[in-house]
C-alpha cells in the first residue's frame, strides 16, 4: 500500500507512521528524519539544509524530491511505503504523482491527522527526541521514557529538537497552513483523503487510521 500521512507539526505523524508501517509491513519514510540523519552525520546535504530546518523553513523542492525519490527507489519500498512529511506543497504532490506514474503506481490513501493548535503546542513543548535517531520520540507526560533523558529504543540521549522552540513552531504552523494544507484539497479531488481526529490516545488514533484505509485485496 502507498500511503501519505499529513497533518500539522506535532500532530503525531511520526508516532503513527512508525506503528502503521510496522503493522502494514511497509517502510516509514520521513523526509524530516532523513534530513536530520544527514545533519547529524555531517553530509553535504546535511550542511545544505541545517539552517533551513533550525529556522523552521521548507527545504527547496528539487532537493527534497530528489532525496525522497532516492529513498522510494530502494528495494524495501517496491511494494509500498508510508510517507510522513512529504509531500509538503502542491509542487511536491505533483512531483510524487509523476514519480509514481512512471512506475505504473498511484497512491492508495492520504490520512489527514486533525488536531487543534493548542494541542500542537502542548505536544511539541513536551516532546523529547533521540539524538541518535530522530524517529525515536517521547513526551514528558504522554510517553515518558523508562529512564529520564534516555531513549528506550537505542539508549541515545534525549533532547528537545532544534526547531521545537516556540517561535519556530509558530513559523512551522504558518507554513503548514499556507503551503501544506492545500495538498489536502488536491488529494480530496482524487478521492484519497480520510480525516482522522487525532486528539486521542496513541493506540486509538492508530485504530482509526487502520479503519480508514482501503481494504487490501
Ligand atoms: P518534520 O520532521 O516532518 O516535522 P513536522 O511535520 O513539523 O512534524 P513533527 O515531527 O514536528 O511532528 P509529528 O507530527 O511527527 O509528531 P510526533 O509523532 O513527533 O519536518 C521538519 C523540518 O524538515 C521541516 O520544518 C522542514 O524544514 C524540513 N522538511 C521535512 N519534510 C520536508 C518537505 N517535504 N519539504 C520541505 N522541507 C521539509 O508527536 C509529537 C509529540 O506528541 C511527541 O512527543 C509524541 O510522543 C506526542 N504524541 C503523539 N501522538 C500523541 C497522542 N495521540 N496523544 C498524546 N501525545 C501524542
Ligand atoms: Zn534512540
Amino acid at each position: 500500500m502507498r500511503i501519505v500521512l499529513v497533518g500539522p507539526p506535532g500532530a503525531g505523524k511520526g508516532t503513527q507512521a512508525a506503528l502503521l508501517a510496522e503493522r502494514l509491513s511497509i517502510p516509514h519514510i520521513s523526509t524530516g528524519d532523513l534530513f536530520r540523519a544527514n545533519i547529524s552525520q555531517g553530509t553535504e546535504l546535511g550542511e545544505q539544509v541545517k539552517s533551513i530546518l533550525s529556522e523552521g523553513g521548507l527545504v527547496p523542492d528539487e532537493v527534497t524530491v530528489a532525496m525522497a525519490a532516492d529513498r522510494m527507489a530502494r528495494p524495501d519500498a517496491a511494494g509500498g511505503f508510508l510517507l510522513d512529511g512529504f509531500p509538503r506543497n502542491i509542487a511536491q504532490a505533483k512531483a510524487l504523482d509523476e514519480l509514481l506514474a512512471e512506475g505504473g503506481h498511484a497512491l492508495d490513501a492520504v490520512l489527514d491527522l486533525e488536531i487543534p493548535e493548542d494541542e500542537v503546542v502542548r505536544r511539541i513543548a513536551g516532546r523529547r527526541t533521540c539524538v541518535k535517531d530522530s524517529s525515536h520520540t517521547f513526551h514528558v507526560q504522554n510517553k515518558p521514557p523508562r529512564a529520564p533523558g534516555v531513549c528506550d529504543v537505542c539508549g541515545g540521549e534525549l533532547q528537545q529538537r532544534d526547531d521545537d522552540r516556540e517561535e519556530t513552531v509558530r513559523k512551522r504552523l504558518a507554513i503548514y497552513h499556507e503551503e501544506t494544507e492545500p495538498i489536502i484539497g488536491y488529494y480530496r479531488e482524487q478521492g484519497l483523503v480520510s480525516t482522522i481526529p487525532a486528539v486521542a490516545p496513541v493506540v486509538e488514533v492508530t485504530r482509526r487510521a487502520i479503519e480508514a484505509l482501503p481494504a487490501r485485496g
